[in-house]
Order: structure tokens, then C-alpha cells, then sequence
């Protein structure tokens, strides 16, 4: 059946750039047509959407129950002024920790099912979003490999992933609470995680995962990086050079994704919109 829109895959393993359509005004044919895409691509790029916000929230509820409507990824205060990289408050540390390679929150209980992107404001040099993915890394993984990885599971934690950057944050602050700090007690995951809607097996790593039980802290730490190193390779990598007002949908149930560092005297405010997972299938372990 040819979609009501137009599908031109990215020189990679996953991603499509979609044209052809207006996000608020899917009919369901088209809405289900471009779920199909997205469980096939797992990363959506849609250049100069503009959605207002509330558009931008009910297109991510189409795709299930919300971890949280809009939250801001920026470098820009609620005042307009901007954040010093040298101070290193808690949110431009937050900012260098997504240029490491992770899904969104691992650490969490039920991590996420995916994300609504959405850039509103873009800095002319860097501040690109990378995604990798983890279905084409799994299988491009040889026999033995793959038989050590089915057998392990590894913590998460972003107490972990900040600390490895030398961000210990400060308690009790909203900012605290917002950027997922509280109550984050290490969550064990599986390295491979199967797809509840594809079957499709891939990597489950980045940042956020340490100690693996069973290995010594070094043999953990040394396999966590080299399955980045290795899984995080052409062709399964794919950075979005952002322009004002692309949106972007990706599946956090099988790709990484990282920022990039750009200017930071220059404003790069971008929007957020989390899906949350399926209890059933993105709960942590136990
Ligand atoms: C995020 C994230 C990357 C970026 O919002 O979860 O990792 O490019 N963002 O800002
Ligand atoms: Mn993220």
C-alpha cells in the first residue's frame, strides 16, 4: 500500500526523513501508516513542522502514555540569559552528559518508549543529535558475543553516568527532582532487549549502565565500552543537523542517541516530549 506521505530513508542502518504531511492533522490510516514506519525506521525526522506545544504533546500521546509533556533541553534560563558552560550548573552538566551515548531513563523503573524532539531555537555551529542503532549492532555482534551478552544484565544508574563526569548534584533543588535525580536507586536491565512490538533483539547500553554482576568491576567497565565502541560504528549512526522547527519521533526501545557540543554563547533551546514504556516490557528486572 503506498503511505499517505513520503518516506526517504538516511544513509544508515534505520532512520527516514518524512515529508509530505502535517503531524497535527493524521487521519487514523495515516497515523497507523506512519506507526508502521517508525517501528521499521525507529527514527522519524520531520523538517519544518513548527508544531505549537500542545501539538506537539497530542502527536506523542497518539503514541501512548506520557513520562512527561515538555520539558525543556537548553542553555537558555527562563529569563533569557544564558548558562555559563564554565559555572557548570546542574543542567549544563546535564547537557555534557547527553553527549554520551544512552537511552532515556534506564534508570528509571519503566524506561522510556521513545521521545518527540523538537528544536525551537539552534546554535549555527554544533548541537547536532546523534542516534545509534542497537537492533543492527546486536546482530552484527559474532555468535560468541552474542551468546556472552544474552546471559547479562547491568545496573543503571544516572547518579553513575554524572558522577563518571565529575557532576555530583546538588540535593533537594527542583532542578534536583526535575533532571531525575530523586529516588534513583540502581535498576538492573538486560543487555539484550527484545522489541514488544517487533521481536527484534538489540543492545541495551550506554552511559547510564554499569556493573555487570558476575564480572569484576574492570572486565564490566571494559565490555560496556568496547559494545559502545563497537555497537555506536557507520552504518549504524546517524546525526541530525537541526534546523528551527524539525520535530523528530525516536524509539528509546532500540536506538542510543547523544548530544553534541556546540557554541554555548549561542541560545540552542530545544523541546521534549517523553513516551513512556509498557510496564510489561520496559520494566527493569526483579
Ligand atoms: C534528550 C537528549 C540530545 C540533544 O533530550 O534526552 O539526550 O541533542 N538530547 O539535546
Ligand atoms: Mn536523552
Amino acid at each position: 500500500m503506498t503511505k499517505p506521505f513520503d518516506v526517504l530513508p538516511v544513509d544508515a542502518s534505520f532512520g527516514a526523513v518524512v515529508t509530505g504531511l502535517r503531524l497535527p492533522e493524521l487521519d487514523g490510516p495515516a497515523w497507523r501508516a506512519l506507526h508502521d514506519s517508525w517501528l521499521e525506521y525507529a527514527l522519524l525526522i520531520f523538517p519544518g513542522q513548527f508544531l505549537e506545544k500542545d501539538e506537539q504533546i497530542a502527536f506523542a500521546r497518539r503514541f501512548g502514555p506520557l513520562e512527561f509533556e515538555m520539558g525543556a533541553v537548553s542553555n537558555v534560563r527562563e529569563d533569557g540569559t544564558l548558562r555559563v558552560e564554565e559555572e557548570g550548573d546542574d543542567v549544563v552538566k546535564i547537557l555534557k552528559g547527553n553527549e554520551g551515548w544512552h537511552a532515556d531513563s534506564t534508570f528509571k523503573p519503566i524506561q522510556a518508549k521513545g521521545a518527540v524532539f523538537s528544536a525551537e531555537v539552534v546554535p549555527t555551529v554544533g548541537g547536532h543529535t546523534g542516534w545509534a542503532d542497537m537492533r543492527s549492532a546486536y546482530d552484527a555482534l559474532d555468535a560468541a558475543t552474542k551468546a556472552k551478552v544474552e546471559t547479562l544484565s547491568a545496573y543503571h544508574s544516572l547518579h553513575y553516568s554524572q558522577g563518571r563526569i565529575g557532576h555530583v548534584p546538588k540535593k533537594g533543588t527542583d532542578d534536583y527532582r526535575r533532571l531525575g535525580f530523586e529516588g534513583d536507586e540502581d535498576v538492573l536491565r538486560p543487555l539484550v532487549k527484545v522489541h514488544p512490538d517487533t521481536g527484534r533483539k538489540s543492545l541495551l547500553i550506554g552511559r547510564h549502565a554499569h556493573d555487570i554482576p558476575g564480572l569484576a568491576p574492570e572486565a564490566s567497565q571494559q565490555l560496556l565500552q568496547e559494545l559502545i565502541d563497537f555497537a555506536a560504528q557507520p552504518p549504524r549512526v546517524y546525526h541530525h543537523d537541526w534546523r528551527a522547527g524539525d520535530v523528530v519521533i525516536w524509539d528509546n526501545r532500540c536506538l542510543l542517541h547523544q548530544a553534541t557540543p556546540f557554541d554555548m554563547t549561542q541560545r540552542r533551546i530545544m523541546w521534549h516530549t517523553r513516551i513512556a514504556g509498557d510496564p510489561v516490557s520496559e520494566a527493569a528486572l526483579g
